[in-house]
């Protein structure tokens, strides 16, 4: 048996390293690890979410394809209930940036070079970025992709321990802003027009907020493209 997974998360499957310990936050319908087991590309699995629902959809899937007794169900806010040393990939997808942030600022353990972070945020991926790069990570991937005819992107990150210096617009764009392929363009028009509507609303409403000079960087660059 096989489960097709839609592009967005396919994209994430495809970052797990082969033969690894995988765990899925924020699982909801357990898809990622369940096509992760049916390939082949990893043994086991556990499957987390915060709360019941998800978890009950989970284990549908899971009894659905036959693989309940490699995937591990798991109610767990963030990482709180993962162990250490149980697992060697994190997948967090489908989350905004936001929340991704506080899950990985929450979770100080996984500053440790073993673990691969792959992360799908739907929004908000620069705080996502900055957090990252704040704290000793390096990404290591960046990719996109349409789905459902919408933009989305996922990034993989390892600790190195080094804080990265890094300018707006790779904070806004990843490495998106270099591309040329489809994907990657409908996400930086789609962030673009984030920025500007933020530009005009933080210029009229608090003209000394300290995000407008980045903002209007970004602006000032993208107009030289
Ligand atoms: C939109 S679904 C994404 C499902 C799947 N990861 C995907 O990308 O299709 C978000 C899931 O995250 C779960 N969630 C939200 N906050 C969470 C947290 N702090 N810890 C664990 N799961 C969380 C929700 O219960 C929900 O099932």
């Amino acid at each position: 048996m096989k489960l097709e997974l839609k592009p967005r998360l396919n994209m994430a499957a495809q970052m797990v390293r082969r033969g690894v310990r995988v765990a899925d936050i924020g699982t909801d319908h357990a898809y990622l690890p369940t096509a992760l087991i049916l390939d082949g590309a990893v043994p086991c699995a556990i499957a987390a979410d915060l709360r019941k629902g998800p978890l009950d959809n989970a284990e549908a899937t899971v009894n659905t394809y036959g693989i309940a007794d490699k995937v591990q169900l798991r109610r767990s806010n963030g990482l709180r209930n993962i162990l250490p040393d149980e697992v060697d990939d994190i997948v967090i997808a489908g989350m905004g940036g936001i929340l991704i942030s506080e899950i990985l600022e929450d979770a100080p353990w996984i500053k440790n070079e073993k673990y691969k972070l792959i992360l799908q945020p739907q929004s908000h991926d620069e705080i996502v970025r900055r957090w990252l790069w704040k704290n000793g990570f390096e990404i290591i991937e960046e990719e996109s992709c349409i789905d459902d005819k919408k933009p989305y992107i996922c990034m993989s990150a390892v600790y190195t321990g080094k804080q990265k210096e890094h300018d707006p617009i790779e904070d806004m764009f990843g490495d998106f802003f270099y591309r040329e392929d489809d994907a990657s363009d409908a996400f930086c028009q789609k962030k673009l027009r984030r920025v500007q509507i933020r530009h005009s609303a933080l210029n009229k409403i608090d003209p000394t907020n300290e995000e407008i000079p980045s903002l209007q960087y970004i602006l000032d660059e993208v107009k030289k493209w």
